[in-house]
């Protein structure tokens, strides 16, 4: 059956393809598209800075944005949300601006083998300046962190535990709760990498137990650009702030700088309202679809990619048996063909894949594989894109000159 929201998406009339790429950036609806047409078009002057009416719509729109990704995550205050560029600026931040500064010499940071090196490569770095051991979680080969490995690994030592909610690799849900209450036996701090799940289940950061989520617009259909920090206020209001220069102040002097309130102190220099505006008409997109049809969308069509490969014996998915567990992310290999042979076989036919390490070579050498293809799910797809991708599927044996 065909999906209804695809019209919604002019990708797939100006330049159809069957895209299962939505795990690297999602296709935007006309909603998005043309919000950033109307910001440059009726608001665009630099927001926070001008006296004059151009200049306060930008702030307005930018401030909205706030106030509706405060709402959406169920932030304490819209000043708990920092804009930044994208979860990988919002996972530094939290690393230099608050491990440098709040972990000590002798002190753990835990996070897993699965992470995106986006939530690895910062705390090898903070580790490595404070004087911080970095141990890491092994998941089993279905993802799952088991209580034994964390009792395992986590000491009353560790300070910081980083973890991504949805695996981009595997798209396990890691269990934040659990190890967030464990960091918290410590006086610890949980950091949550939410690239992967915040676009495709409801994510509460109160429930969630974290003390930081990171995000990106372009995965939930904003443009790019743009991405997302929560933190409590009360963390955010001791650490110092990442970058320095302007409307991130309160009064500069020659001797030094006092900061602005939040969240600015965390915003230097001009910030990016149309991308803010257009990530608050995604999260409107988004709510107007809800969570329960996208994870109903997601669940039947990954389904449906299990149920045909199992019939190829010389397929392997990564990750759990159950594709109720992999949040529409099914990475896979071909026995005898490399995964860019198979999304290069793939695009022939305009169908997108993602065929590589996925920022998760750690994972990849854990697993014991060079490279995976990659196929993700979301909201706009279809038992026809998932069709058309398992024939062509079935065609790269023969092609790279297998007989069966
Ligand atoms: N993090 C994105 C992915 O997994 C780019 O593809």
């Amino acid at each position: 059956m065909s999906n209804i929201l695809k019209k919604d998406f002019p990708v797939f009339e100006k330049a159809p393809c069957v895209y299962l790429d939505s795990a690297a950036t999602a296709q935007r609806p006309y909603v998005v598209i043309d919000a950033v047409k109307e910001f440059y078009e009726t608001m665009n002057a630099n927001p926070l800075r001008g006296l004059y009416e151009l200049s306060m719509a930008a702030t307005q729109a930018y401030e909205e944005a706030r106030e509706c990704v405060a709402d959406f995550i169920g932030a304490g205050s819209p000043g708990e949300i920092i804009f930044t560029r994208n979860a990988t600026e919002s996972l530094n931040l939290v690393a230099y601006s608050y491990a440098l500064n709040f972990l000590k010499e002798g002190d753990e940071i835990v996070t897993t083998v699965m992470e995106h090196h986006s939530n690895m490569l910062p705390w090898q770095m903070a580790a490595e300046k404070i004087g911080a051991k970095l141990i890491y979680l092994e998941p089993g080969e279905d993802g799952t962190i088991t209580e034994e490995e964390m009792d395992r690994k986590i000491s009353p030592k560790c300070k910081l535990i980083a973890a991504a909610h949805v695996s981009n690799v595997l798209g396990c849900i890691n269990p934040i709760k659990e190890l967030a209450d464990r960091v918290h036996k410590n006086g610890g701090v949980m950091v949550v990498d939410g690239a992967q799940s915040v676009p495709h289940m409801e994510v509460d950061v109160k429930e969630l137990g974290a003390d930081f989520l990171a995000f990106s617009g372009h995965k939930l259909m904003g443009p790019f650009g743009i991405g997302v920090l929560w933190a409590k206020r009360e963390l955010l209001e001791a650490m110092p702030p990442f970058l320095r220069g302007g409307e991130m102040i309160e009064y500069v002097s020659l001797d030094g700088a006092t900061w602005a309130e939040l969240p600015h102190k965390f915003e230097a220099g001009t910030v990016n309202p149309s991308g803010a505006y257009g990530l608050m008409k995604a999260i409107g997109y988004l709510k107007d679809v809800g969570f329960d049809r996208i994870r109903k969308i997601e669940d039947e069509l990954t389904a449906r990619i299990f149920d045909a490969f199992s019939e190829m014996e010389y397929i392997h998915i990564l990750g759990s048996d159950d594709p109720k567990k992999h949040t529409g992310i099914v990475s896979f290999t071909i026995d005898g063909v490399h995964p860019h042979d198979i999304s290069s076989i793939l695009d022939s036919e305009n169908v997108d894949i993602r065929a590589g390490h996925h920022c998760a070579q750690p994972l990849m050498e854990y697993l014991g594989v060079m490279n995976t293809a990659r196929a993700s799910l979301y909201l706009y797809n279809d038992e026809e894109d998932v069709d058309a991708f398992v024939n062509m599927i079935r065609k790269v044996r023969g092609i790279m000159g297998y007989e069966s």
